[in-house]
């Protein structure tokens, strides 16, 4: 290949052409929506996203406050609280709700969100499960360590040896050779990091998943429910438990894998149990994949028969996702833990401008196709879409054509949060563009907290004392803007 054909393709920002207030009075965009029982004031919606922003042990912090609260001054009409852990597991800074002690602070930011809207915008939280994940080890540490030695591997490089015969003989063997020795899921564990599967069955709480999930995300959805939240989306979306079990990947033999039918058991089951506990008057939906993206994954014709299987259950809203991974995430490196938006299926829920093709509307025709299939089964559940919506029109547009009911718009909306504000008072020319190309997705991976680099450093006259991040070189929210 020559140096040309390997330069990146940039797709450029398409020119937007926004509309005058009357106009956007006039549009479906700013008309009122519904989710069950939430009527909301628009079909905007801003997508869950993790700021790294609550304390080490999960509460809300006066920066989380502040990001929500920032997010509320531009008034979508639902705004998602990220991945929020349902269980007693340390996550670092990620927000938390599996105890009642996280009760508190959830309150306030609830208040903090209806206060700083107007009462104009809709919260609802995302929750969520996920499996362990280690670091990629050192090679020789996991095999002087962590390996469990097999009769497989003494058979091949040490017969009739002690397992410390056998440990030696792996550390001695040329890296390619010694991955021949190893099996698929040991060469994986090496070479990325150890990383529980829905389907190691022979792990008992991987095994018992079915039963302890459907009263975890239960109690989550009560806790939401006391806590104020207009609703709950159940994180049925990218590299964690539930999109596992809904994954064309999940081998289980227990009823919960392999069949179409099987996979979407569990699932169901969680929504059951969450509806059982909140009551029909609550808003609960679920954010789930049209698309895996990934070799031997789940593609749109499951996702269809997904969103009908869901709607039929009595879902108050869909919202699809495309990708983002563990299966195809690049190798991380020695010490640090693989990361799913790294690899083609990463790529495909945050696209980029130098993705194939054009970034803007992409995943639409996934909304569409499942929102197609609901309808024809006699549903009208309404369907979130997303992915590089970035102006009225295609915003606009995609209501208009069917492809969703609502126009989700996550770095959008990050770059921007009055955007929705600005198009619908007639001051779309003031909007901060984003430009796709995943600065903020950076700091997710690093773990640090999560920022724009159109406006992070961008310190004003009079905002000295503005909240920085913890190496005190980004400002932690955008600079305020004023309507009048
Ligand atoms: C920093 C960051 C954090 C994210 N965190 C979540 C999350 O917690 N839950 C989720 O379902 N999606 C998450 N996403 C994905 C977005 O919700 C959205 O699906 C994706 O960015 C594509 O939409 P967009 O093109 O409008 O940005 C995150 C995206 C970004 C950029
Ligand atoms: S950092 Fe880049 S991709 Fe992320 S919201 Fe800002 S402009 Fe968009």
């Amino acid at each position: 290949m020559n140096d040309s054909a390997k330069k990146r393709v940039r797709t450029p920002l398409p020119d937007a052409a926004w509309p005058t207030r009357a106009v956007a009075a006039e549009s479906l965009l700013f008309s009122p929506g519904r989710i069950g029982p939430v009527e909301t004031r628009t079909r905007t919606w801003v997508p869950a996203m993790v700021p790294w922003r609550a304390s080490e042990d999960g509460f809300v912090t006066p920066e989380v406050l502040d990001w929500y609260g920032r997010f509320a001054d531009g008034r979508p009409g639902v705004l998602v609280v990220e991945a929020t852990g349902i269980r007693e597991i340390a996550s670092g800074p990620l927000l938390r709700i599996g105890d009642d002690r996280f009760l508190p602070g959830l309150r306030e930011l609830v208040r903090v969100v209806r206060e700083r809207s107007g009462g104009a915008t809709r919260l609802l939280i995302q929750t969520i499960d996920f499996l362990s994940i280690r670091r990629r080890p050192e090679r020789e540490k996991f095999l002087s360590r962590f390996l469990t030695i097999t009769d497989a591997h003494r058979e091949r490089v040490a017969p009739g040896g002690s397992d410390d015969d056998v440990r030696a003989a792996l550390l001695a063997l040329p890296h390619d050779e010694l991955l021949a020795v190893l099996s698929e899921r040991e060469a994986s564990d090496l070479e990325h990091g150890y990383r529980e599967r829905v389907d190691d069955m022979h792990l008992p709480h991987i095994a018992e998943l079915p039963r302890t999930l459907p009263s975890l995300f239960a109690d989550a959805a009560a806790r939401a429910q006391e806590a104020g939240f207009d609703g709950v989306e159940l994180h049925f979306a990218h590299a964690y438990t539930m999109a596992s079990f809904l994954s064309r990947t999940n081998r289980r033999t227990d009823g919960y894998g392999g069949s179409r039918e099987n996979r979407v058991r569990l699932p169901l089951e969680v929504f059951a149990s969450v509806r059982a506990r909140v009551g029909a008057d609550y808003a609960v939906g679920c954010r789930f994949l049209g698309d895996e993206v990934i070799e031997g994954g789940s593609r749109i014709d499951d996702a269809t028969y997904y969103g009908e299987r869901f709607a039929a259950a009595g879902m108050d809203f869909l919202s699809l996702s495309k990708g983002g991974k563990f299966d195809d995430a690049k190798q991380p490196k020695v010490g640090q833990a693989a990361y799913p938006y790294t690899g083609p299926s990463g790529l495909e829920c945050m696209p980029t401008v130098f993705v194939d093709g054009s970034p803007f509307g992409r995943n639409l025709p996934l909304a569409a196709a499942v929102r197609e299939r609901v309808h024809a089964a006699g549903h009208a559940t309404p369907v979130v879409g997303c992915g590089g919506i970035n102006s009225f029109d295609l915003a606009e547009a995609a209501l208009r054509d069917g492809a969703c009911d609502f126009v989700g718009a996550a770095r959008q909306s990050l770059a921007d949060p009055d955007w929705f504000r600005k198009v619908e008072l007639g001051r779309g020319d003031e909007v901060r563009r984003c430009i796709y190309t995943n600065y903020c997705e950076g700091l997710d991976q690093k773990h640090v907290e999560v920022t724009c680099q159109l406006w992070d450093r961008e310190f004003g006259d009079g905002e000295a004392n503005v909240t920085r991040s913890k190496d005190g070189k980004r400002r932690l929210e955008p600079p305020a803007w004023k309507p009048e």
